[in-house]
């Protein structure tokens, strides 16, 4: 249909209506295409993701990596240590946005979310089993991330170095890792191009709703 004509029957207007429906709902099931698409591939842009949290003092924002997504439910899980300062940011402020760019495809994605933590229930030994002993590693250290200390230290036990815990040993990260459950409330869209800026939010909390915004 030609967008150009300014007066629409109303079976063209409700044809007009369910093109921009479609499109909409086809831009949002591509971006959790492609967010979940980025889990397998290790250089996928999309692998790694800002966290925005809020505290006392204002806002914090740091990169994690992406572990896990659910399309249909939209959720998305990323694991930290459980001492780390985003863990306590998190449990003040449950809210944070995930935001993710894509340089090549020009596109990026600001979900809103609201997390919930998990250390020491069945979620969280789920995930841990499916880790292996080289990302085990980073949960083995005997410091309080983000603590200060007299000299460089490098997140592990230092007789490990640069080789692997065995899987006995890597057990002992199991009390340090937590897994970041976000439930999606709200994601936003944009696509940068020459041609034309397109920005679109998709809204799934309080209840569903999609529409194209202004850039
Ligand atoms: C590319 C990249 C990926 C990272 N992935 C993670 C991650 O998955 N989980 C994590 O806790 N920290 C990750 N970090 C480190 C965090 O950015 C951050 O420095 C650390 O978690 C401490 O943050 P906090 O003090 O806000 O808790 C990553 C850093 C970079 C640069």
């Amino acid at each position: 249909m030609s967008l150009q004509s300014s007066v629409l029957t109303a079976s063209e207007n409700q044809e007009y209506i369910n093109e921009i429906h479609t499109s909409l709902a086809e831009s949002e099931q591509e971006c959790w295409r492609q967010l979940k698409s980025a889990i397998r591939r290790k250089k996928d842009p999309f692998k790694t993701m800002t966290v925005a949290t809020c505290t006392d003092r204002g806002a914090d924002a740091r990169m994690v990596v992406l572990r896990r997504i659910d399309p249909t439910h939209k959720y998305i899980w990323f694991y930290t240590d459980a001492r780390a300062e985003k863990v306590l940011q998190l449990e003040a402020f449950p809210m944070a946005t995930l935001l993710f760019w894509d340089e090549k495809r020009q596109i990026q994605l600001r979900l809103t979310v609201e997390t919930r933590l998990h250390t020491d229930d069945y979620i969280a030994d789920e995930h841990w089993e499916t880790l292996s002993v080289s990302s085990r590693k980073a949960y083995l250290s005997e410091q309080t991330p983000g603590s200060e200390q007299p000299r460089p230290y490098p997140g592990f036990p230092e007789y490990l170095g640069e080789n692997l815990p065995s899987e006995a040993e890597s057990e002992a990260g199991r009390n340090n890792f937590a897994v970041i459950e976000c439930r999606v409330l709200a994601m936003e869209y944009l696509h940068l191009s020459r041609s034309g800026q397109t920005r679109a939010r998709f809204q799934y909390e309080p209840e569903s709703r999609m529409v194209w915004l202004a850039p």
